[in-house]
């Protein structure tokens, strides 16, 4: 194996796994969480930034979402410039003490995407958002903002998005569902949790809600892999859907995997 693939897997825990709060994430971040997720994330890392390099010999990277860094750090790391964006500054705080060494490789901007977005002077050669899409209402019409920014050959990476929920199957739907809630029993906050979870199976969101905010994709029908494959062929991009099996549940993470379940999915697209 490629020695960068298990240097940025490492990195992808290292990135979220400092403080309590953000132990807290890692724990419901299965991408962060399981090795075998933290290997493929780092696969297609290296995968987009070797292609990005064919053709620039430092790739400049958009993170889009860039919350701590766990998009950020690894493409510092491979050597590329990056310009990170999040609306949270506490979130940018950690990222800038975790990313310092990198200098003026790193450029952070604490705003909202879609702010960033108008400014339709800059390029990159990679747009990234990692573990971003479903928190976007009309993620589409994000990508289409976001692609005048690439140079040709230029590349949009997502990964850790769940794929739509009506296109599993009922087996992988049921396992998911357990799997789920064989984990977040152990969580605490049971009974509250679980009326949260009433309230939005009845389609009823409190938009200020900080619970709501997090788990925002729950009350939707997960994010449309195909109307993005879609989005991407029309715009005249090579599209490549990655899917994979993903919980929170360390029990059933490798039993999904052994069975070939998907419930989550990463894009990789090349401007032609
Ligand atoms: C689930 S986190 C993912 C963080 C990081 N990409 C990762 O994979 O660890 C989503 C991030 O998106 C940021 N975010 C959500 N909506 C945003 C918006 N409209 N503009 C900028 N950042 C936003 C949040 O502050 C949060 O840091």
């Amino acid at each position: 194996m490629d020695k960068r693939i298990s240097e940025i897997a490492a990195l992808a825990n290292v990135s979220v796994y400092t403080d309590e709060a953000t132990a807290d994430y890692l724990d419901g971040a299965p991408h962060i969480k399981h090795a075998r997720l933290r290997e493929l994330y780092g696969s297609l890392v290296v995968k987009v930034f070797d292609r990005a390099r064919e053709h620039v010999p430092i790739p400049r990277v958009l993170d889009l979402g860039a919350g701590e860094g766990s998009v950020t750090l690894p493409f510092l790391q491979l050597g590329a410039q990056v310009v990170a964006v999040d609306i949270s500054r506490s979130q940018l705080d950690t990222l800038q003490i975790k990313c310092k060494q990198y200098g003026t490789n790193l450029e952070i901007r604490c705003e909202d995407i879609n702010v960033f977005l108008q400014d339709k002077t800059r390029r990159f050669d990679i747009i990234v958002v990692n573990s971003f899409l479903h928190h976007v209402p009309d993620y589409c019409a994000m990508i289409s903002e976001a692609l005048p920014l690439l140079n040709p050959g230029g590349q949009f990476f997502s990964f850790h998005d769940p794929l739509r929920y009506d296109s599993l199957g009922a087996m992988t739907s049921l396992f998911s569902k357990v799997a789920y809630f064989s984990w977040r029993i152990t969580k605490g906050d049971v009974i509250d949790g679980l009326r949260r979870r009433l309230r939005r199976a009845r389609g009823v969101y409190i938009p200020d809600s900080p619970h709501d905010n997090a788990e925002y994709h729950v009350t939707r029908n997960g994010v449309d892999q195909d109307a993005i494959r879609s989005l991407f062929e029309k715009q005249n991009f090579e599209c490549e859907v990655v899917s994979y099996f993903s919980t929170q549940s360390s029990l059933f993470q490798p039993i999904g995997t052994a069975l070939g379940m998907k419930t989550q999915f990463g894009v990789i697209a090349r401007k032609r």
